[in-house]
């Protein structure tokens, strides 16, 4: 199958997104069983980490940002009190869709993690898993989610951030820029795709530097660390 190659990242570049939109869509009917194959399903005791962390916020109206096929969507489903999935690519979505139980108090809302046709301070909490790192100008997706939030409000972002540590760039250097295009190649067909991913990780943002994007928005208490093993990171971010 003709795929589109999409160019790698460079920061800040906003006429990416479509092409980044056309990519998801391709891959989308195969991402849950590359993500659990090149992950080992360790994706799961992240997202995990990342529900512990969100608190009480999971409790109340909850936002999925770049939700994809909704994972942390189905993960909150039955203890949020209301749930947004948000993600500007409709066949992530609805390849998500019948993972979603039954009687779920979801909305589904295809739109630009920039900007998101939700109001403000109407959110408890937002979790972001392996997404914003693909939003262009992630500075913007940042700030429109301390808009939603309420006062109080918890954002948490699950990412590969650049490593800093010894560990995780050697991590990095063999998981995500090696074995993740080829798994993923391998498993969806899509080599260019997964290409991308890998290289969009090292052209953003380190940890570090996320959160301080996270202070500029305007969050108030920001924290983050690597998870185990160290390929991916947490950042807390309250407003
Ligand atoms: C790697 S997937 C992650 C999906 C899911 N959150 C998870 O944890 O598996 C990244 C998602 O971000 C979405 N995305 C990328 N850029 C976006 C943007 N500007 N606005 C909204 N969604 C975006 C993509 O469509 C894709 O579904």
């Amino acid at each position: 199958m003709a795929s589109t190659q999409v160019a790698p990242p460079t920061a800040g570049d906003p006429g990416r997104a479509p092409a980044v939109e056309a990519m998801f869509a391709r891959i989308a009917s195969r991402y849950d069983l590359s993500n659990r194959v090149m992950s080992f399903g360790i994706d799961r005791a992240w997202r995990r980490v990342a529900i512990r962390e969100l608190g009480s916020a999971a409790d109340g109206d909850m936002l999925d940002l770049c939700a994809g096929t909704m994972d942390f969507t189905v993960a909150l489903a039955g203890r949020a009190r209301s749930l947004v999935a948000l993600d500007f690519c409709q066949p992530m979505l609805d390849a998500g869709a019948a993972k979603v139980p039954a009687g779920t108090n979801l909305r589904t809302v295809c739109a630009d993690a920039r900007s998101m046709p939700l109001d403000d301070a109407s959110l408890d909490g937002a979790v972001a898993g392996f997404g914003i790192r693909n939003v262009p100008q992630p500075e913007r997706a940042v700030a429109e989610a301390f808009r939603v939030l309420r006062p109080g409000g918890r954002l948490v972002v699950v990412d590969f951030f650049q490593p800093r540590s010894l560990l995780a760039r050697a991590m990095d250097l063999s998981y995500n820029r090696v074995v993740l295009p080829l798994v993923g190649g391998l498993l969806t067909g899509e080599f260019s795709a997964y290409r991308y991913l890998a290289a969009s990780m090292g052209a953003w943002s380190d940890r570090q530097g996320f959160e301080a994007m996270c202070r500029d928005a305007g969050f108030r208490e920001v924290r983050g660390r690597e998870l185990f093993p160290p390929v991916a990171s947490i950042v807390i971010a309250e407003k």
